[in-house]
């Protein structure tokens, strides 16, 4: 990939990977990625902030090349993931004088995962700062955004803060800067639901502690550089506030029609009621979507035929991901069909712990619904439409 200016003096010198389709070998990518690597030159020192994912390492190196860089004094590492960090060694063989700036969590990581030894860090605490001559950076200690060793580094006199993950987007696009606002807005809300959700909590406080710095351009090391930072900082404030949306997501799976049946019925029932109802079916579905959708559900519906007494396999893992993920959802009900028994009902509750769900009367059905299941689940409906009345998701004249 080309070097691209950010400002004059910092470098976007990083890898885009146009084709990679998988990440963590759990998170569909149907845009790619980037790993975004920034090199300052300072008037007197010169800092690489972060690297990129080993397999791309020949395209940074490249990129330093182009540049002409003969010595790095620093590389900042905000985040130990390999996807940022899996090319430090390679720059400590390249350039023998740098040093691996970064926190004491991260340090400890490094040296655990990379094998990188103590003698080449240079270990830095919350708002410590680093002189480049001409420019200074500011170190932020950000926890779980999304591992315990993540930070900022903030570029006081260019304005720009690098948040490694947060705020990333996996896109693989030419441009460097946010262009198309609504699709890169879409990606990074995918971004955060895949892998930030869990730490709501801790991006609420990081939000208020980015209020107090005066920052022109966002540059994450996934995906596309804001220049308008104000409209991502506020988009991420709607998705860790406490706020839920009029939505029901349903993932569900029909071996032989009758869950399935089930699930066009709610959806029906439910849009009937004015409530968004969206039904994910699990051996086909994108589950990067079904984590997006969950940022704002206020109700979860899981639908399942019963597999060897207990729900089908893939409802079990889209239903742990759910678990893992710890969506705002407030209420949750489970709906499907068995051939002569099973535990359904209680196995898919149990995986549901981590979440303060009120649980809804779940709809069970031996073998195919007739009318009196679809008067239950109509029912159902009417009691989420109850729900989502009560907490004000929908004005009682509607
Ligand atoms: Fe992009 Fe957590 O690594």
């Amino acid at each position: 990939m080309a070097v691209r200016v950010l400002k004059p003096g910092v470098y976007a010198v990083g890898a885009i990977d146009w084709h990679r389709k998988l990440f963590d070998e759990l998170i569909p990518l149907p845009h790619g990625t980037s790993y975004n690597s920034y090199l300052i030159k300072g008037s007197e020192k010169t800092v690489l902030i972060d690297t990129v994912d080993p397999a791309k390492e020949y395209e940074l190196l490249a990129n330093l090349q182009k540049l002409d860089v003969e010595k790095i004094d620093y590389v900042v590492s905000n985040h130990a993931e390999q996807d940022h960090s899996g090319t430090i060694p390679r720059i400590l063989e390249l350039y023998p004088d740098a040093k691996v700036v970064t926190n004491s969590k991260c340090k400890e990581m490094l040296r655990d995962l990379l094998l990188i030894p103590e003698e080449r860090f240079v270990t830095i605490k919350d708002r410590d700062t680093l002189s480049l001559g001409d420019r200074t950076l500011e170190f932020i200690l950000a926890p779980w955004v999304h591992w315990p060793e993540t930070m900022f580094t903030y570029s006081r006199e260019d304005r720009i803060l690098f948040t490694c993950d947060f705020l990333g987007s996996h896109f693989a696009e030419s441009n460097l800067f946010v262009n198309e606002e609504a699709k890169i807005y879409e990606g990074a809300k995918r971004y955060y639901a895949e892998i930030m959700m869990p730490f709501r909590t801790s991006i609420k406080k990081h939000l208020e502690m980015i209020k107090g710095l005066d920052v022109e351009m966002i540059a994450p090391s996934h995906g596309l550089v804001y220049s308008r930072p104000e409209t991502i900082l506020a988009e991420c404030k709607d998705w860790v506030s406490d706020e839920v949306k009029n939505e029901v997501v349903i993932p569900y799976v029909s071996m032989h029609g009758s869950t399935e049946k089930m699930v066009n019925h709610l959806v029906d029932a439910l849009i009937e009621r004015g409530i968004t109802a969206t039904p994910f079916n699990l051996t086909s579905a994108d589950m990067g979507e079904l984590a997006l959708s969950l940022i704002d559900a206020a109700t979860i519906v899981i639908a399942s035929p019963t597999v060897l007494v207990g729900p089908h396999p893939r409802v079990v893992y889209a239903t742990s991901l759910v678990n893992a993920l710890r969506p705002k959802l407030k209420f949750a009900s489970i709906i499907g069909s068995y051939g002569w028994g099973g535990k359904m009902v209680e196995q898919i509750t149990g995986m549901l712990s981590t979440l303060k769900l009120e649980m809804l009367e779940p709809v069970m059905v031996k073998g195919k619904p007739n009318d009196d299941v679809l008067k239950a689940i109509d029912r159902l409906a009417d009691e989420i439409l109850k729900r989502h009345k009560g907490i004000g998701l929908i004005k009682e004249e509607q």
